[in-house]
């Protein structure tokens, strides 16, 4: 996120005409200086009418890719709070900071060598055995996850049970910037899901024969003729492909 020096941002005493006086904006401060913006905005808009323009931490818009964490003070309030920038609304007074990126340390690994053995996920991340049952990373989850109860599940090597409970999970990252034992949740809550994916969910019916069908080469033909057609024909199949019946 950086300041869009093109464009000229509203100031607490810079109102449009049609705004002021009416209650219809918030005072909000960005790097601790103060703006004024029309009330009813998500902060990422908020920010963008005050001239901010987002490079890093905007991604879907929509709720969806995790990539807006915010936090946040009131004024008044000691209390930090935790939101997504596309998602929550501005409040008068919201002290806002933008995390572009939560720096969380991620195991690597190879899903084909792994197995679905109950110490796995302790196995990649021994730091879950650091919780202490705080609750903290609940309360900043806005996606509202049982992220405590997940870890607790996941020290006891449920992993089916992890893979559901955090199904919503969008990788945000608020829940491991507040975890005072320093756990990358959302980490080991993609290895559970990948584990379940590949070696404990199974797949239903239609989904086993299509696999079949592929291994077989049924469509090997097909495949190779799409391969070597122009992106203008590519369009055009695209475009006439047949209907799935719902
Ligand atoms: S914030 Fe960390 S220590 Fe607290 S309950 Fe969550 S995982 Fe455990
Ligand atoms: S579990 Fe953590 S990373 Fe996942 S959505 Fe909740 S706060 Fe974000
Ligand atoms: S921009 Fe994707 S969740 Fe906010």
């Amino acid at each position: 996120m950086y300041h869009n020096r093109d464009r000229l941002p509203l100031e607490a005493n810079d109102l449009p005409e049609e705004t002021e006086g009416r209650g219809e904006t918030v005072r909000i401060y960005i790097m601790g200086k103060e703006y004024r913006v029309p009330a009813g905005l998500t902060i990422m808009k908020a920010m963008e009418y005050a001239g901010y323009r987002f490079i890093r931490g905007a991604g879907c818009r929509g709720g969806f890719c995790g990539a807006c964490a915010t936090v946040y003070r009131k004024e008044g309030d000691y209390k930090l709070y935790t939101d997504l920038a596309c998602q929550k609304t501005v409040e008068d007074g919201m002290y806002l900071v933008q995390l572009p990126f939560v720096p969380a340390n991620k195991a690597v690994y190879d899903i084909e060598e792994l197995r679905p053995e109950p110490n796995i996920l302790l196995r990649f991340y021994p730091e879950i055995a650091r919780c202490v049952s705080c609750n903290t990373c609940t309360k900043a989850c806005p996606q509202d996850i049982e992220v405590m109860y997940a870890i607790q599940h996941a020290l006891r090597g449920e992993i089916e049970r992890v893979a559901n409970m955090t199904f919503d999970c969008i990788q945000c990252g608020l829940c491991t910037i507040r975890c005072p034992a320093e756990i990358p949740h959302y980490h080991v809550f993609q290895l559970a899901r990948r584990i379940y994916g590949r070696y404990i969910l199974k797949p239903a019916r239609h989904v086993r024969e299509r696999i079949k069908e592929i291994e077989s080469g049924k469509y090997d033909q097909e495949m190779d003729k799409l391969l070597t057609v122009s992106v203008e024909e590519l369009k055009r199949i695209y475009e006439n492909r047949g209907r799935i019946e719902e």
